[in-house]
């Protein structure tokens, strides 16, 4: 019988096994136990040390939590300063660097290893014969603040190092980004609105407040997070490459960021500085832009620093995504559903390389939330989104002359009632004749994905509506080319382009009509599952719920919103009189695929193809049976990998979906 563990032991496999989860968890991203669980193994240590105070030791797991808030922070004066980087802006400053760094090279092979530049802040953490010692901010660069408890907090960073190199195990440093992921930014962002404190502007603000906070429980709460970056042993570097650094760091158990390139040219970095900021926004962390380093550490002491910066780094900046400006109005938008959004109108400001002059302030609890008025200065961020959002006012800019701005308490268009039904965020005209309502219809009808009108653009929509002429989509097609050619700005030359125009239009795909009718949650992929299923207008204006609802990727909300749609007459009218006109209301061949070789098959497309557009490689994978989804899951079937295809590729790889080339790709066409 193997002899009992003595209680030092127990205490011992414990941490390494609680070690070994936060690894999986917080490092690999891959937990194998729930939180729960998680949660009692530290319960459990927790037990056992309070009953042997004397094996409590500062790199063990329930040290990361707790602790007496400090007076302030002490401070530590960095072994090696910590220096900030240049910046480039665009191409042409980074061949600069590059050129620089040649010259410099004189001849000798170059690398660089291009990394994210994280949006956070820097930190410093010690580490003593494998044990954290100490967590250091930046500070100005030579002194920075001791905040070890906090960054015990930080889950990716270990108490203790695993590393058995001799040569690396005395005095460590690692460097690295401290930073808060978005979701976790929005939690905490909530719980603050909650509480009435005011919300942090972006997650590294967020982070730094985090960071110096005293309370090292509030700093547990909000899961900061970190990449580490760098590495000295005593005061120097212990590898001859940067790269030989990061791959240690991450076999020590510190997360290293996963995109990172070992680059032979500078045009490698820029392919890299591309491709990284196409993907920007799946990332779920804040990046502004990269860093550039060259790689060996002999060329690095040689090249120097100056009192500020390495001359062997350089950061390369993505454009800025926030600024601030002045609100000169406020105007309430009503949109073809009626909903009512208020718009920032801007003093004109630059944002990531466009001229912004409006933000959407979404909706009346945004902007009660946002205290705005007409005058203040506010910071804006532009998203994945087209138009930028309003992040905070700047209320230190107040002069006293902003005037006050309050939602309208009936639709600004037309005068008609508002309703916001209970739990929803958003208010409605509920107006049945606004007329804004239907420029937004008629708008959307003549969209690119619908019916494609070109041409027929916001200003002349308004002239139609205004002067009566149009009271819906169907008196677009009994319009004369004197109706057109009276409008102001129109000459019959373009009045007979428009008329051609919406003639065209009446052999679009009874899929861009669906679309164009806009049906509440029928977006142009649903309108081509719907026309694909039902085949025709009037066959879709009949199908009950219980049909709609059995078709794949229909849910019960789209079904029951297209039958409301269909229940209502004036809409039935509408299809008669598109119909009348001669649209196209029906699918051209009987619906169903032309072969079979697909059937039941899954396919998600990434990348960019050669030879096809996405919707023709999609129409290509649908006229054979197959079916196209925008996700990948374990239900995929084929993945059709293009140029460039990034996480999606690598979620593919992860679940063992096959791959396709495009060039496989076509032979399976
Ligand atoms: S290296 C001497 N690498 O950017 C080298 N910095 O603008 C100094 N940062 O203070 C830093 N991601 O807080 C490095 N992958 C990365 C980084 C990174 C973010 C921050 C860091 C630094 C600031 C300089």
């Amino acid at each position: 019988m193997p002899r009992a563990l003595s209680i030092a032991q127990q205490i011992e496999k414990l941490r390494e096994e609680i070690r070994r989860h936060e690894e999986l968890y917080y490092v690999l991203d891959n937990p194998e136990i729930s939180d729960a669980e998680y949660d009692a193994l530290i319960e459990k240590l927790q037990k056992l040390e309070q009953k042997h105070p004397e094996y409590v030791t500062p790199d063990s797991p329930t040290q990361r939590v707790g602790g007496r808030p400090a007076d302030g922070f002490a401070e530590v004066v960095h072994r090696q300063p910590m220096l900030s980087l240049d910046n480039s802006y665009n191409i042409d400053e980074l061949r600069a660097f590059d050129q620089r760094c040649r010259r410099l090279a004189d001849g000798r092979s170059l690398e660089y290893v291009a990394e994210l530049k994280i949006d956070g802040l820097s930190i410093a953490l010690h580490y003593e014969n494998q044990i954290l010692v100490r967590g250091v901010t930046r500070g100005d660069g030579r002194i920075g603040e001791d905040v070890t408890q906090n960054a015990r907090t930080i889950r990716s960073v270990p108490l203790k190092l695993r590393t058995k190199e001799k040569s690396i195990s005395g005095e460590v440093e690692v460097r690295g980004e401290v930073f808060i992921p978005r979701k976790v930014f929005e939690r905490i962002n909530a719980e603050r609105e909650a509480q009435d404190e005011p919300r942090f502007a972006n997650p590294r603000n967020a982070a730094a407040g985090t960071i110096r906070q005293l309370d090292s429980k509030i700093v547990a709460s909000r899961k900061l997070d970190m990449f580490a970056y760098d590495l000295l042993a005593g005061d120097r570097k212990p590898f001859a490459t940067h790269w030989e650094a990061l791959n240690w760091l991450e076999k020590a158990g510190l997360r290293v960021s996963p995109e990172r390139a070992l680059c032979s040219s500078i045009d490698a970095v820029i392919e890299f500085a591309n491709r990284m900021e196409a993907r920007r926004d799946d990332l779920d962390y804040e990046i502004d832009g990269l860093v550039v380093k060259v790689n060996s550490t002999a060329l690095q002491d040689e090249f120097g620093t100056t009192n500020k910066a390495p001359r062997w780094a350089i950061a390369y900046k993505y454009a800025a995504r926030q600024a601030t400006t002045k609100v000169n109005g406020i105007v309430v938008q009503v949109g073809r559903t009626g909903a009512l959004t208020p718009v920032a109108n801007l003093d004109p400001v630059s944002l990531a390389g466009t001229t912004v002059s409006r933000a959407t302030l979404h909706n009346a609890d945004e902007v009660k939330r946002l205290g705005i008025r007409i005058g203040d200065w506010v910071l804006i961020e532009k998203g994945g989104d087209v138009i930028p959002k309003v992040l905070k006012v700047i209320e230190s800019k107040r002069t006293g002359e902003e005037k006050p701005f309050r939602m309208p308490k009936k639709c600004p268009v037309c005068g008609g009632e508002i309703s916001r039904p209970e739990g929803e965020v958003v208010s409605r005209c509920v107006a049945a004749d606004c007329p804004a309502q239907l420029e937004g219809r008629l708008l959307h009808f003549a969209s690119r994905r619908a019916m494609r009108i070109e041409g027929l653009g916001e200003s002349l929509v308004h002239q139609f509506v205004e002067s009566g002429k149009i009271r819906d989509a169907g008196d677009l097609y009994s319009l004369t080319l004197d109706d057109i050619a009276s409008l102001e700005r129109m000459a019959t030359k373009s009045a007979s382009n428009l008329l051609a125009q919406i003639e065209a239009s009446k052999q679009r795909d009874l899929s861009n009509l669906i679309y164009g009718l806009g049906l509440r949650h029928v977006g142009d992929h649903t309108a081509t599952t719907l026309a694909r299923q039902f085949g025709s207008l009037e066959a879709l204006s009949k199908a009950t719920v219980q049909e709609l609802d059995d078709v794949p990727e229909i849910g019960l909300t789209v079904a029951q919103s297209v039958r409301d749609w269909f229940d209502d007459e004036g809409n039935i009218e509408l299809c008669k009189r598109l119909e009348a006109a001669g649209v196209r209301t029906k699918m051209d061949k009987p619906s169903g695929p032309a072969n079979d070789t697909f059937a039941g098959k899954l396919f998600v497309l990434t990348g960019t193809l050669a030879a096809f557009t996405r919707d023709e490689a999609r129409a290509a994978i649908e006229a054979r049976g197959g079916r196209v989804t925008s996700s990948i899951s374990k239900k995929t079937d084929y993945l059709v990998a293009g140029e460039e295809a990034g996480s999606k590729l690598d979620k593919a790889t992860e679940l063992g979906v096959k791959v396709v080339d495009e060039e496989a790709f076509k032979k399976m066409l």
